[in-house]
């Protein structure tokens, strides 16, 4: 078989896409009491893995087959292949931020400056994120993000929306989706949002500040 057509047969087998459901960096029970092993289980492996297998289904013999999460998110019309993409790439970014509170240190250095320069203090921009979170009607989400020109700011999302297809950069994620909170907080979610500022990997926030 000549090079070129080996090359070819190369490029075509790396071009399929396959998404597959992130492995969470801890533990399913690792969050807990902030947010329960039986959420996680859900969360992660129901609703997320869901929206994994759809997009499975969906993007075979679409424009958008061999893209990346990421590109799709920037390039799909509003639809199902959207929805479905932006879920993807908003959990893989939710799950992947926290750490169990045994190991939780504080935000320091580029991360500290940089929300008390944006915000005034960490507990301001705690506040301003959680008050969005209730803000929230219905499904949605809310992520701190960052221009292009490094600028922090606070933005709402309707469904599964990512700042992400409007240029700006996700850096920080709140799940405003019942599915996140409801078994274990019933009707106070606001509690479940107090509760996570107990669990966030702030390194995992520092690494994608610098993206
Ligand atoms: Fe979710």
């Amino acid at each position: 078989m000549c090079t070129t057509l080996i090359s070819i047969i190369i490029m075509a087998t790396t071009k399929v896409a396959a998404y597959t459901l992130p492995v969470l960096p801890y533990p399913s029970d690792a969050l807990e009491p902030i947010i329960s092993e039986e959420t996680i289980k859900n969360h992660h492996g129901k609703h997320l893995a869901a929206y994994v297998n759809n997009l499975n289904k969906l993007i075979p013999d679409s424009e958008y087959e061999g893209l990346l999460v990421e590109e799709i998110v920037q390039q799909a019309a509003d639809g199902p292949i959207y929805n479905n993409a932006g879920q993807v790439m908003n959990h893989r970014l939710y799950f992947e931020q926290f750490v169990p509170v045994s190991q939780y240190k504080a935000p320091n250095g580029r991360v500290i400056n940089a929300l008390n320069y944006h915000f005034g203090n960490i507990e301001a921009f705690k506040k301003q994120m959680t008050d969005a979170a209730m803000s929230v009607f219905g499904s949605g989400w809310v992520w701190l993000a960052a221009d292009a020109e490094g600028r922090l700011l606070i933005v709402t999302e309707p469904g599964g929306g990512n700042p992400w297809r409007r240029g700006l950069t996700p850096i920080l994620g709140i799940d405003c989706w019942e599915h996140s909170w409801y078994l274990d907080y019933a009707f106070d979610k606001r509690a479940h949002y107090d509760g996570l500022w107990k669990i966030i990997n702030w390194d995992v926030i520092d690494n994608r500040m610098s993206m």
